[in-house]
């Protein structure tokens, strides 16, 4: 596949951050019978691993444009977006300041996976609690214009890079997974499953399945949230392909109908994991030597096989699981997977 060819005449520019396309294979084992073929975007690189490299590379081509000197984003404190975000403008020669969720701002956690990484990169980091995670719009607009005030040309980056921008991204991973389905051995999948965290992935998917019409061809898309609702983010989708098209006319005319959300994974909470979820993480762990992790794609991953055994055909005769990432959370420390 030639990955540096236009997908849409409307595409805005990208700059080139990913390892792509990204490869994909059978898993050994079958769930409820049924053959799961995996998405490999945890190799979308190494240190810039996972789906939001795809959404950076359109984020920051804007940025870069602008002549941005400094990029800012937000995220939990283990925020894979983050710490692509640190990564990506430190290779295109931007300084990043990163606002970070944790329990107490006051005591910042300790070094361990993505902030060792945050750190690496050269950010700046801002710790916040719970409760001023609620105006996190507003503490990124006023650190903008902090760093306006020295001089510096910033360039915000909303939570998770997930704007119409960023979603860019997934639309073009669309055009990639297709041609991939498409030759993937008989039975062809006939859902593509994802983790929805902010809804970034999920809107370029839902959009990338709309425009090539793939619902006509027996290809759906289903995305398994882990945090909020189903509501929230059947919303929160819609929302953003609205703004892709009030931006680029891309005609695709997504509907809250178009979105299939399936709730009730969420478990005991954003990055708080079940016993059972972490089961199943290290069984594809042993059975496949596949590492998803706790917060995103094991959560997700785990709510895919839950629905398989409750009702086989839920997902077709094959299914296809998209890895996003995120191993580098595993490596926190703080989540004991042995259970
Ligand atoms: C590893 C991983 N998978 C999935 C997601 C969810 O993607 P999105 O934020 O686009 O919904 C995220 C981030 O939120 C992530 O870090």
């Amino acid at each position: 596949m030639d990955t540096s060819a236009r997908i849409h005449p409307a595409e805005p520019a990208r700059v080139t951050l990913a390892h792509l396309p990204t490869g994909g294979h059978w898993l050994r084992e079958r769930w409820g019978g049924v053959p799961v073929w995996l998405k490999r975007d945890d190799h979308t690189g190494g240190e810039l691993s996972g789906n939001k490299i795809r959404k950076l590379e359109y984020l920051l081509a804007e940025a870069q444009a602008q002549g941005a000197t400094y990029v800012l984003t937000c995220g939990g404190e283990q925020s894979n977006h983050a710490r692509a975000t640190a990564l990506a403008a430190a290779r295109l020669g931007m300084r990043s300041l990163l606002i970070l969720r944790t329990d107490n701002p006051r005591v910042p956690p300790a070094l361990t996976g993505n902030i060792t990484l945050d750190v690496m990169a050269g950010a700046d980091l801002r710790w916040i609690s719970y409760a001023q995670w609620r105006d996190r719009d507003q503490l990124l607009a006023q650190e903008a214009e902090r760093l306006q005030q020295r001089g510096e040309r910033p360039y915000v980056i909303p939570e998770g890079g997930s704007n119409a921008l960023g979603t860019w991204g997934y639309l073009r991973a669309m055009h990639e997974l297709v041609q991939q389905l498409d030759a993937a051995q008989v039975p062809r999948p006939a859902t593509i499953v994802y983790a929805c965290g902010s809804g970034g992935t999920g809107a370029g998917l839902v959009l990338g399945a709309k425009l090539l019409r793939l619902p006509e061809r027996g290809l759906s898309v289903a995305g398994i949230n882990v945090c909020d609702d189903r509501d929230y983010f059947v919303r929160k989708i819609a929302g953003i392909c609205a703004e892709v098209e009030a931006r680029w006319q891309l005609g695709a005319n997504v509907t809250e109908a178009d979105i299939d959300m399936i709730d009730g994974h969420v478990g005991l909470g954003y990055a708080k994991s079940r016993p059972e979820e972490l089961a199943t993480l290290r069984r594809v762990g042993q059975r496949e030597g596949v590492v998803l992790d706790p917060v995103y794609t094991g959560k997700a991953f785990h709510g895919m096989v839950t629905e398989l055994s409750r009702a086989p055909r839920r997902f077709g005769e094959a299914v296809c699981f998209v890895h996003t990432g995120g191993i580098f959370g595993l490596l926190a420390g703080g989540v004991n997977v042995l259970g």
